[in-house]
């Protein structure tokens, strides 16, 4: 180390030369560089954390953390790829437009749905609230019939998160009860310009069937439509 000597009394001392000030200057850099270093890296820890809590809690599995628009082969859907993308990047520009995902199993929906998802987790910070939707009418269903306030909750969470993602809207007919709720949930939304995603398997046509008219009309005013048409991607390898 430049500089560094022993005085008589035995304590270390240094010099003032231009060597050791430049190393105490590069010292200096190096640690501060370590610094942001770790903080970046507990901030990715973090957010990590927040994302699989949510794919977790949310029914989706942890499969889906790590759907991203990298492992995404565009190419397979470009309309639907550019559409998630631009919404992940300008997400902070977002004025309550979401975007509905329909088309046949296996062509990414919810792949994309969850990219958009791990993507404004990390780069914004948002809060996004990901729900199956055949688990949260059992979670809702259930917490209603055991009058537990997590149904309350559940609703506080889904009306309020900066972007709510439901994930197979329409697989199963709702209850009056449950209707009411994502009524509530969709309309204050809405009204908040709250934007959301959602994946369905129905088209258009046979999700306005499917759910109360007032859900759906709500949610066409605010879901721009994207169609995925095309094979189950599990099956590209397997099928001649
Ligand atoms: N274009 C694609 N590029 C990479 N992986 C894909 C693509 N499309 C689908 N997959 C993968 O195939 C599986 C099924 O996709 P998924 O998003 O669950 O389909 P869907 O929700 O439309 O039924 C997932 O593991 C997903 O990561
Ligand atoms: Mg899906």
């Amino acid at each position: 180390m430049p500089g560094v000597g022993s005085s008589e009394n035995g304590l270390r001392i240094r010099c003032d030369c231009i060597q050791m000030r430049e190393y105490l200057k590069q010292n200096q850099k190096l640690n501060e560089l370590k610094e942001q270093l770790m903080i970046a890296q507990q901030r990715e820890d973090f957010q990590g954390k927040r994302a699989e809590k949510m794919f977790v809690e949310g029914g989706v599995g942890k499969r889906f953390l790590t759907a991203t628009f990298e492992n995404f082969e565009r190419q397979r859907m470009p309309k639907a790829y550019d559409i998630a993308l631009g919404f992940a990047e300008k997400f902070d520009e977002n004025d309550g437009e979401g975007v509905l995902f329909t088309g046949d199993v296996g062509t990414g929906k919810t792949h994309l749905a969850a990219a958009i998802a791990n993507k404004i987790i990390r780069k914004y910070s948002a809060t996004v609230e990901f729900v199956s939707y055949v688990e949260v009418l059992a979670d809702i269903r259930a917490a209603f019939s055991n009058h537990s306030e997590e149904a309350y909750l559940l609703e506080e969470r889904m009306r309020k998160a900066d972007l709510l993602v439901i994930d197979d809207l329409g697989k199963e007919k709702p209850s009056p009860f449950t209707n009411e709720l994502f009524y509530r949930v969709v309309n204050g939304r809405y009204k908040d310009r709250l934007p959301m995603i959602i994946t369905s398997n129905y088209g258009v046509e046979s999700l306005s069937e499917r759910l109360d008219y007032p859900v759906f009309s709500r949610l066409a005013a605010i879901c721009r439509a994207v169609e995925m048409r095309g094979i189950d991607y599990r099956m590209k390898d397997y099928l001649c």
